[in-house]
């Protein structure tokens, strides 16, 4: 994404993504493939226990090892004006005060950070600090911990749950899903540079901004001070979306060494340091009529978290949002453990809650002998949304529905479950529907043009492998018509115009209404310097300037077509800069916004050995206008592969009786590969909402995977006749 390619030897792919032949070429740096001069080493030492104190902690031998320069540990706690005392802590909102601490909360916690010359001598240096713990009772277990936590209220109550506890259908269930951790492929990295008091961060995360806030809260530093690059990212999956210690650890070794340090997670410390989904429990309660209308839903919810930081999932939001009924109870608790923070993991909390929703719906569909699609249309809230009651401004998850019972083949389904077998396989369909509250970020952009008429597009955005920099070339291009290969795309950089992070599916939707806005920033900049030539333009307003690759025209006007070269030339311009940013109006007051996916799939289940081959998955997305087809289904495909991660394989294994986590490499933790990823069918309703932003795009990077857990659940249960609850199903919970 360089400024203006010196050779041009690396053409815009105009159908692919802007950034792919960085990507696949090497030219495009990640956080820790930053190129810095002096730069030096850290690495972290960890907790060997999961709960108690820090005793001592001998640094002398590590100290005299060849090319170490420096320790840092709470024994000399470094200067971080955040943590100077307890209200501080809390008020910085960082979570684990990082070497500022001799508490110990989890196995895996930092305590120690090693700078060396060399990244070989700072792992040796590493292995000689040895500490002594005074240990305290730990709790890891999930399930046991959970039984003494209180519920308390999520959300407004509807109705009231005594209304129909007698009702003729119901389902009541309990839900279990394991821990589960991001892992994308590229390791969280930070290689960070002081100068006197300005700092550099190259740094793997999923906004700029967000970090340059977090940091300067931390040390009381102007956020013009800190400059942070993420300009490409090897996935996120919402581990991007905070600021972790290793981050600080590697700020506060620049600073202490006075010169850049870097600092890169091992695989292994990725399972304990840039959080997971934690580790849930639900219940749920789901009572409807004869006619198979529902008429009420008790949904009680909990998760794990880490003892220093009370995240909550969120998970019975999703409750509250796709059916219409008139009487609703949610309850949520967090459960406090000697574990690592959790965070927000792709399609966070809704992910969760939805498998236990959409499972007990699907419970009741057989119960009611009525088919689960059928039961889905008559009690879909298409109209308003249920909690705010707000009209929806688009919802088409009917539409989604249709189309992917269409693409599936659901008439081959059999109505009556374990009916239908090839050889030693049971075969069976499923679905399962999903939703998220659609969101919009503030967003800024900015274009710099040249005479040529070259633009860069730039915003402080990151894009996480989604398709951010694509979807902003294609916005430019359809509104102006200026060629893509004229348009360069630069983001992921604090100094670029400032932009929210790319999470909670609000990348597209936040960025295309500052692109939009700064194209008719660019117009009536032009027109004010074309007026010079031809008086014509002067008052012009944005949508009567037409741009294209060599000059100007004035529609009201009989085009008068005026090339750059001769604007540029009058008023002995260089370059042209404008920015403009734009964010939500009051537009939601007046609507409600969701994006919502139908997921369907089949799948065969072997009944000698009870392996589940999925093959063949559906979606079918609302997410608004799809800005880019290409990227926009690569999303869903690998939200897919990822629900089959959540609903068959994907657990952190964690040992109760030392506070460990098991398999944490990408041997041991067991995630979906290619000879796992069936036929994946993907479909966008491709309809503009008219009230979002000016794009219409509405976002999808979450509900890709929400609804794909329980739509292979209810397959299984389809092809079995045995419901599983708890994810995931591995093949010895058939026998
Ligand atoms: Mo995501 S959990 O919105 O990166």
């Amino acid at each position: 994404m360089g400024f203006f390619d010196e050779t041009g030897k690396y053409p815009i792919p105009v159908d692919g993504r802007v950034e792919a032949l960085a990507k696949v070429t090497g030219k495009g740096k990640y956080a820790a493939e930053y190129e810095v001069e002096n730069v030096c080493y850290a690495v972290l030492v960890t907790s060997e226990i999961p709960s108690g104190k820090i005793k001592s902690l001998q640094l002398e031998q590590a100290k005299q090892a060849e090319g170490v320069i420096d320790i840092i540990s709470h024994l000399k706690k470094p200067e971080v004006p955040g943590f100077a005392d307890e209200a501080k802590i809390k008020e910085s909102k960082f979570g684990l005060p990082v070497f500022h601490t001799d508490t110990i909360y989890f196995k895996g916690q930092p305590i120690a950070l090693v700078i060396a010359n060399t990244f070989e001598e700072a792992v040796y240096a590493a292995s000689l600090v040895k500490a002594e713990y005074e240990k305290a009772p730990f709790e890891v277990d999930f399930n046991k911990a959970r039984i003494n936590t209180e519920l308390k209220p999520a959300g407004k109550e509807r109705g009231s749950l005594e209304t129909w506890k007698n009702l003729p259908f119901s389902v009541e269930q309990e839900y279990n899903i394991a821990e589960e951790v991001h892992n994308p492929m590229e390791m969280h990295a930070t290689i960070a540079q002081w100068d006197g008091n300005k700092l550099k961060l190259y740094d793997k995360n999923q906004g700029v901004n967000s970090v340059q806030k977090t940091i300067s809260g931390l040390f009381n530093l102007p956020t013009d001070n800190i400059q942070v690059f993420s300009e490409f990212v090897g996935g996120g999956f919402g581990s991007g979306l905070k600021v972790w210690p290793h981050v600080l650890a590697a700020v506060l070794g620049a600073k202490q060494v006075n010169r850049p340090v870097k600092l890169m997670l091992t695989r292994p410390q990725m399972f304990h340091s840039v959080g997971y989904r934690p580790a849930s429990w639900q219940k749920i309660k789901l009572g409807a009529d004869s006619t198979g209308k529902i008429q009420g839903i008790h949904h009680q919810a909990k998760n794990g978290c880490a003892i220093y930081d009370p995240f909550s999932d969120g998970i019975t939001r999703v409750t509250r949002l796709i059916y219409q009924f008139d009487n609703l109870k949610t309850e949520n608790a967090v459960v406090p453990l000697n574990l690592s923070a959790p965070t927000w993991m792709r399609g966070p909390g809704d992910c969760t809650g939805d498998f236990a929703v959409e499972s007990a719906i699907d419970e009741l569909s057989y119960q009611l002998k009525m088919d689960p699609v059928e039961l889905r249309y008559k009690n879909l809230a298409l109209d308003k949304n249920p909690d705010t009651g707000l009209p929806w401004s688009t919802n088409y998850l009917k539409e989604a529905i249709q189309k992917g019972a269409e693409m599936i083949g659901w008439n081959q389904r059999k109505a009556v479950p374990n009916s239908q077998t090839e050889g030693d396989w049971k075969i069976g369909y499923g679905m399962a529907v999903g939703m998220w509250n659609a969101g919009r970020n503030k967003a800024s952009a900015g274009i710099i043009m040249d005479k040529e008429g070259n633009i860069i597009l730039q915003t402080a955005m990151t894009d996480i492998g989604t398709g951010t920099g694509t979807g902003m070339l294609n916005i430019l291009h359809d509104a102006t018509g200026i060629s893509k290969s004229k348009i360069k795309i630069q983001l992921g950089n604090s100094d670029l115009p400032p932009a929210g992070s790319q999470g909670g599916s609000t990348g597209m939707s936040s960025i295309s209404g500052a692109v939009v806005a700064v194209i008719d920033v660019l117009k009536l900049k032009l027109s004010e310097y074309v007026t010079k030539l031809d008086s014509a333009y002067k008052n012009a307003i944005a949508k009567d300037i037409i741009l294209s690759d060599t000059g100007v025209s004035l529609k009201t006007a009989g085009q008068r077509f005026v090339p750059y070269q001769k604007i540029w030339e009058a008023n002995n311009l260089t370059l042209i800069e404008v920015e403009a940013s734009s964010g939500p109006g009051d537009e939601r007051s007046k609507y409600a916004f969701c994006s919502s996916a139908a997921h369907f799939c089949k799948v065969k289940v072997n009944s000698k050995t009870g392996k589940i081959v999925v093959e063949k998955m559906v979606a079918v997305v609302d997410g608004g206008k799809v800005i880019n087809p290409k990227p926009a289904t690569n999303q869903i495909t690998g939200a897919a592969v990822g629900g089959i991660g959540m609903a068959l394989m994907e657990k952190q294994l964690i040992d109760e009786r030392l506070g460990s986590l098991v398999g944490n490499d990408l041997a041991g933790y067991h995630f979906p590969v290619n000879a796992d990823a069936p036929i994946i069918e993907v479909a966008f309703i491709n309809k503009p909402d008219p009230n979002i932003n000016p794009s219409g795009a509405k976002g999808l990077g979450e509900v890709g995977i929400i609804g794909v857990a329980p739509a292979i659940a209810n397959a299984v249960f389809n092809a079995t006749g045995k419901r599983f609850r708890d994810l995931p199903i591995t093949p010895e919970k058939f026998f």
